[in-house]
């Protein structure tokens, strides 16, 4: 459960529009109804969900929404919204046109969900536009600073257990060591929570530095010395494409062989896990309830299971570190 805030109503919109940007995450649905809910119970009455993102904006692929419209989808993953990756929403310019088209259509305020990267975009458009804007964080990759949580993460760390559990059936039978590769981007919170969760001999994230070499020699050596037994290495994809490769490489001429598996996109798939959808809702309906609280150029996120705000400039100025004291049980569950 989570702690809500106690917010006043003391702001009037008629019309406000929503979108999701970047990397879908399991849950973005719920944090849609969520949101068109909430709003159209709060005396709000016309929602608009905008098409692909920021791409929408742009080109105008705006939608009313009813009750209705989010009927049966707190359960689907993805996002009906569909979403986008869109360059030119970097450019001044881009999204002064993005707002025009909103006040043409006479919408008020716009609450956005993604992930780091949507969040700059939805802080630069309020703050040149003067259009409200609230973002909620909503990726797999955990890495949104203010925020403990995002939506979708937890069901990626479930999604990649799931494959890592059968992996580890068939590497107990055949003896074998695998190398399981996470997403994650830059971050290693993923690789972090799935290595632990899933018993892994080694875990490897981009924040903490390690020699390659030294890795696979000790790696070699705990093999060796334990016949018989399988081996999980976890590692985040990280800023550096190839390094999965490069491990096997280093581990074959040290007489392993290695299997490789890259989970990669089925970890953003999947009907979003209870606590995301719990997370979505709160968040959805909360970042509806700040708008009319009067809140501007805010996210709502997650600290310590209370639903707070944090302003879009501090989130996009921050970085999210990686608790050290998290990544060393990695280290301290060995046999
Ligand atoms: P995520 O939101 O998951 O981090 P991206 O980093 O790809 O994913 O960002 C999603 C979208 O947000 C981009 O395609 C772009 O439309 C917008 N965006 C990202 N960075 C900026 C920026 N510096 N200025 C304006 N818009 C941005
Ligand atoms: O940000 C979410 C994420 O899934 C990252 O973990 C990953 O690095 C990236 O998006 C992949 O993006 P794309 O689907 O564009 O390849």
């Amino acid at each position: 459960m989570f702690t809500l805030p106690h917010l006043k109503p003391i702001k009037t919109y008629k019309s406000i529009a929503l979108l999701t940007s970047g990397g879908d995450s399991p849950g973005m649905n719920p944090a849609i109804r969520g949101i068109v809910r909430t709003a159209l119970n709060s005396g709000i009455e016309n929602v608009y969900g905008v098409r692909h993102g920021y791409s929408g904006l742009i080109g105008g692929d705006i939608h009313k929404l009813t009750s209705r419209s989010v009927t049966n989808i707190v359960q689907r993953g993805g996002t009906m919204l569909k979403s986008a990756r869109c360059l030119e929403f970097k450019v001044p310019q881009v999204r002064a046109k993005a707002a025009a088209i909103l006040k043409e259509k006479g919408i008020e305020a716009l609450i956005v969900i993604g992930g780091d990267g949507s969040m700059t975009g939805a802080h630069l458009f309020t703050e040149e536009t003067g259009l409200p804007v609230i973002g909620l964080p909503g990726t797999i990759d955990n890495d949104i600073p203010g925020s403990d949580d995002t939506i979708g993460f937890d069901t990626a760390v479930n999604t990649a257990l799931g494959a890592i559990d059968r992996i580890r059936d068939t590497a107990l039978s055949h003896e074998s060591l695998f190398l399981v590769e996470v997403m994650g981007r830059n971050s290693g919170f993923i690789a972090t929570q799935v290595g632990i969760a899933c018993g892994a001999e080694l875990v490897v994230v981009p924040e903490y530095e390690f020699d390659l070499h030294d890795l696979c020699v000790t790696l070699a050596k705990q093999r060796a010395n334990r016949l018989g037994s399988s081996g999980i290495i976890v590692i985040a994809e990280g800023k550096d494409p190839g390094l999965t490769s490069r491990i096997a490489y280093q581990l074959e001429e040290l007489g392993q062989e290695p299997k490789i598996c890259i989970l990669g996109h089925i970890q953003r798939g999947g009907s979003p896990s209870g606590h995301d959808r719990m997370l979505a809702s709160c968040l959805g309906a909360s970042a509806v309830q700040y708008l009319l609280a009067g809140y501007n150029d805010i996210m709502v996120g997650v600290q310590q299971g209370a639903i707070i705000d944090i302003p879009l400039r501090k989130v996009i100025t921050d970085n999210k570190t990686l608790d050290q004291n998290i990544f060393a049980i990695t280290t301290l569950l060995h046999k």
